[in-house]
């Protein structure tokens, strides 16, 4: 299994022996937030090949405890039996029929009893499919353009909010207007300032940014969120992809206050199998049926199978008290390790979906050499993404994994770092990686979003 204190360092022999390949034929190599350079090139493993639990194997052969849960869809363990059970049941049925089947209508059923505003639901298959269909709703409903953002805020890879800079037109954005997150002033003049046009303001309930801390939202900031959107008869779009149901049963304006009138859940909704969902009001459904949704896949039986399980778990075991629970027992065992090594840390974001990082790294090149260390203890974290609790995380796990970033801080309080600049496949520096267009940041990205 994982290896033990004193250990050799682990070997990625296949997992840059595959990148290399990938390089080849896959712009990239590996892209998106998985790409070698977004991490740590060079000191994590760049394929996976089994999960189990709370722990992942890669193409090396090297185990994991993961505090990342594939990003977020994670939330009650890999292949945990019951979803299993009841995802492979509808796919021994087919897959991709002519017609949805009646688990479409089930599973709406399950998200508008359960979800207190909602009245109807859609599905598809990613995040970004419904966030960018909501704000289409949004408009549809208003007769108008404009739509309010959070600055820094990921609502997927769409032109008008992809964080990336390729292929964009000036033109995407032209509708788009970012105010900075709890900036109660910074909202109001912008409803001010574009007053009858704006069709919605777009919310992740708190603000987990790459690259930076996570930030609650004020009592004051949800107030005026809900209070501006009724004054100027805007929607209130809660994109709640990452965080849905890690942590509450019904949605997570229910624990902030938000008054949404669409929300958008994804990555905990089937633990791992894709799906995403829309929900709304009634006043609303008649416009909704006028914006055009559908997707070869997103009839797909399997992954609504799959969310109706995950749900009924999540509730039945209220996974979000053993999430929040699990993750303040690992977040303050960790801070401590790090006082105790003499290394400051500072966590930020609700317990079930930490962002831990070293104090006074403006450039988190300190927190890349505490991810590397962990990984190398054999604990996969992400020096610039808050992290994801998984409910198959017991006591046990949590204590194991402290005494592993145990050793990681005391590697690193000695002054141990790894080398993730060289020519290592991935890095920069890669003359594979360059040649393929696959050049990323390291640190934080230099450009701001280009916005309205
Ligand atoms: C808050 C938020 N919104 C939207 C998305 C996009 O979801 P997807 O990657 O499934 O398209 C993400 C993905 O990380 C997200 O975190």
């Amino acid at each position: 299994m994982v290896k033990k204190s004193g250990s050799a360092p682990l070997n990625f022999t296949q997992s840059h022996a595959l990148f290399r390949r990938a390089a080849a034929v896959i712009p990239g190599g590996i892209y998106g937030h998985t790409a070698p350079a977004a991490t740590v090139p060079g000191a994590v493993p760049y394929f996976a090949a089994e999960g189990f639990g709370c722990r992942y194997r890669d193409v090396d052969g090297n185990t994991f405890i993961d505090l990342m849960g594939g990003y977020g869809p994670i939330v009650l363990g890999y292949h945990h039996p019951e979803v299993e059970a009841a995802a492979d049941a509808a796919r021994a049925r087919g897959a991709a029929f002519n017609h949805p089947t009646a688990l479409l209508v089930e599973l709406a059923e399950a998200l508008t009893a359960r979800i207190d505003f909602a009245d109807w639901a859609v599905f598809g298959k990613n995040g970004a499919d419904l966030t960018n269909w909501a704000i289409m709703v949004a408009r549809e409903v208003t007769g108008r353009p404009k739509i309010l953002k959070i600055a820094g805020a990921y609502h997927g890879t769409q032109a008008w909010c992809t964080p990336g800079h390729g292929g964009l037109l000036p033109e995407d954005r032209a509708h788009i207007h970012e105010f900075a997150f709890n900036d109660v002033a910074g909202l109001e003049a912008l409803f001010a300032r574009h007053r009858g046009a704006v069709a919605g303001l777009i919310l992740t309930p708190f603000h987990h940014p790459a690259y930076d801390d996570s930030v609650l939202p004020t009592p004051e900031f949800v107030a005026a969120a809900n209070r501006l959107c009724r004054e100027h008869g805007a929607l209130l779009i809660l994109d709640d992809v990452r965080c849905g149901f890690r942590l509450s049963t019904d949605g997570s304006h229910t624990v902030y206050g938000y008054t949404p009138d669409l929300a958008v859940y994804c990555k905990a909704l089937a633990n791992g199998h894709p799906l995403s969902a829309c929900v709304g009001r009634a006043e609303h459904q008649a416009a909704a049926s006028r914006v055009f949704l559908t997707g070869s896949y997103w009839n797909d039986p399997a992954p609504m199978a799959a969310a109706l399980a995950t749900l009924t778990i999540i509730a039945r075991d209220n996974i979000p008290q053993k999430l929040a629970a699990t993750g303040q027992r690992l977040v303050d065992g960790w801070l401590a390790l790090g006082k105790k090594h003499g290394i400051p840390l500072i966590a930020s974001g609700p317990p079930a979906m930490p962002y831990v990082r070293v104090a006074d790294d403006p450039s988190l090149l300190r927190t890349q050499h505490l991810c590397a260390a962990a990984v190398a203890e054999g604990v996969f974290i992400h020096p610039h993404h808050n992290g994801f609790i998984s409910a198959a995380m017991t006591a046990a796990d949590v204590d194991e994994t402290l005494e592993r970033l145990d050793r990681a801080l005391a590697k690193l309080a000695a002054g141990g770092q790894v080398a993730q600049t060289s020519s290592l496949p991935g890095s920069p520096s890669d003359a594979g990686a360059k040649q393929t267009g696959s050049l990323r940041y390291l640190r934080k990205p230099p450009v701001p979003l280009p916005c309205a």
